[in-house]
């Protein structure tokens, strides 16, 4: 369906997530049909800029996207460019005067769509000066969408709420968890619910363990400064990781609107059993990566990274033990485990299926393999379901197979939605069920915070962990105390 007309104002035009990100959804919407005729994107920024300066990065940003059908002068006319200081109130004005002149030129009704892709101090100013400079008071709708990190921990992530509320009603706020956009994270839900053979086996009686992985390549290369301050746990783990075992974890909805799905999500925070600071310890393991070989080249250690106190205690890879304390879950963990440097650039769950009552089959007289579900989030995307069969030999003797299906086949680059694109969308259509509401991020501040507290208190035997490695060895002794252990389950390449 097309989006509603609108003009997007996009805080932090020059910035890399707009020029990564941003244009490129915009234009495949566009490009898709998915967009109004009517829409305009300004790009803001403090750069004194041209709209002829500004085109020009736009096109420059979509040159990926080889296409005769469309223009891209014609697409980078829609964008237009307004020099900014965040501080200086003039400038709300003058772009208050810039975005009533847009709605007449390209008739789109008043409906404003305010993006802040930009560094977050001074994301409440900015709410509150859009407001009281007139901003936010138009003819259509005015919506605003923030990016990460919603605060440091739970009392700044308040303040900063409270500020913006001041400004904005919570159903106009679109809390941007682009782990939320991607294609096999919103097909948990429906892996979950539109298959009748796996909701009554989905619960403590018949898991064993869930395991939710996502690892990366990727340092921190010239993100330092803002790692610093972040971590793995605030730049992973309190949104994607938490997010993504909600939708694991949470009840069926009643109906598939944001508020139904939200507050099966928020049942799920609050069952989160709590640790002391003292308990942190026994739950969550943390790494920093040291030099090593990734791809056959050495890479330096984090602490040798630009913007790195070369004696920092800030982790760069996070596994934890999560117990739900409610019906469905008591008794069955559910590990996530997440780092920056390790051995393959993979996001992935795997349901471990409990052991049968008793073995009538083995495999080469081993016990048979657990049957396992894996949920391929990226890069390959997919699902496979891991069984156990006979494969020829007579007797007790049974083979591990799997049925596999690949998201990626016959899937080109345009087709396959973007994360951000797919968000973009929804916001345009006023549809928040994938952005995380404020009663989430609250949850998981405050769960988070009681581990980044005992982290703060003591300082870790870092680095831990080898580049290229798959983290710090407690990760694997965090669930062989269970009694489990890491699935490595990403196909090889076909
Ligand atoms: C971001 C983090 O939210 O997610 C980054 O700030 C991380 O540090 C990124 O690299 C991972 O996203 P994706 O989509 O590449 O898995």
């Amino acid at each position: 369906t097309n989006t509603p007309k609108a003009v997007i104002v996009i805080f932090g035009a020059t910035g890399d997530l707009a020029n990564r990100k941003l244009y490129p959804s915009i234009y495949r919407l566009f490009r898709n049909g998915k967009l109004s005729e009517n829409f305009a994107v300004v790009g803001v920024a403090r750069r004194p800029l041209t709209n002829e300066d500004f085109r020009n990065n736009v096109k420059n940003s979509i040159s990926q996207f080889e296409d005769d059908n469309i223009d891209p002068d014609k697409f980078a006319s829609h964008f237009h460019y307004h020099p900014f200081d965040v501080q200086d109130l003039s400038y709300y004005q003058s772009l208050n005067t810039l975005l009533h002149s847009l709605d007449e030129k390209h008739e789109t009704e008043g409906n404003r769509i305010f993006y802040l892709a930009m560094a977050p101090n001074f994301f409440g100013t900015l709410a509150a000066n859009l407001k009281s400079e007139g901003l936010t008071s138009t003819q259509g709708w005015s919506r605003l969408v923030i990016e990460k990190p919603f605060g440091h921990n739970f009392k700044s992530a308040q303040k900063l709420n409270n500020q913006i509320r001041e400004a904005f009603d919570e159903d106009q706020i679109y809390r941007i968890d682009h782990y939320l956009g991607k294609e096999m994270v919103q097909n948990i839900e429906v892996i979950r619910f539109a298959n009748a053979m796996f909701e009554p086996l989905w619960n403590n009686q018949f898991i064993s363990n869930i395991q939710i992985t996502s690892s990366e390549v990727l340092g921190v290369e010239d993100r330092g400064r803002y790692y610093e301050s972040s971590g793995a746990l605030r730049d992973m783990v309190q949104n994607h990781m938490l997010q993504m075992m909600a939708l694991l974890a949470m009840e069926p909805p009643i109906k598939l609107t944001p508020e139904e799905i939200r507050s099966e999500k928020v049942k799920v925070l609050r069952a989160l059993k709590p640790m002391s600071v003292d308990e942190v310890e026994d739950y969550f393991v943390r790494g920093q990566y040291d030099r090593g070989i990734v791809d056959g080249e050495e890479k330096p250690g984090y602490r040798e990274g630009n913007s790195v106190d070369p004696d920092s205690n800030t982790e760069t890879f996070v596994a934890g033990k999560l117990t739900i304390n409610n019906f469905r879950w008591a008794g069955t963990p559910i590990y996530i485990r997440t780092g920056k440097r390790m051995q393959q650039k993979s996001t992935e769950i795997v349901v471990q299926f409990k052991d049968l009552p008793m073995n009538l089959y083995y495999d080469k007289g081993e016990a048979i393999h657990p049957n396992l579900l894996v949920i391929h989030i990226q890069p390959y995307e997919g699902i496979t379901l891991h069984l156990n069969a006979k494969k020829g030999d007579y007797g007790t003797t049974s083979t591990p197979i799997s049925l596999k299906y690949n998201n990626n086949d016959n899937n080109d680059k345009m087709n396959t939605p973007e994360a951000y694109e797919v968000l973009l969308h929804d916001c345009m259509r006023g549809d928040s069920t994938n952005f995380t509401h404020w009663d989430e991020v609250a949850l998981s501040w405050k769960f988070v915070d009681i581990i980044s507290q005992a982290w703060e208190n003591k300082k870790a035997q870092f680095p831990n962990y080898e580049s290229g490695s798959n983290g710090p060895k407690d990760s694997d002794a965090l669930l062989e105390k269970d009694g489990f252990h890491w699935w490595s389950v990403t196909p090889e390449e076909e």
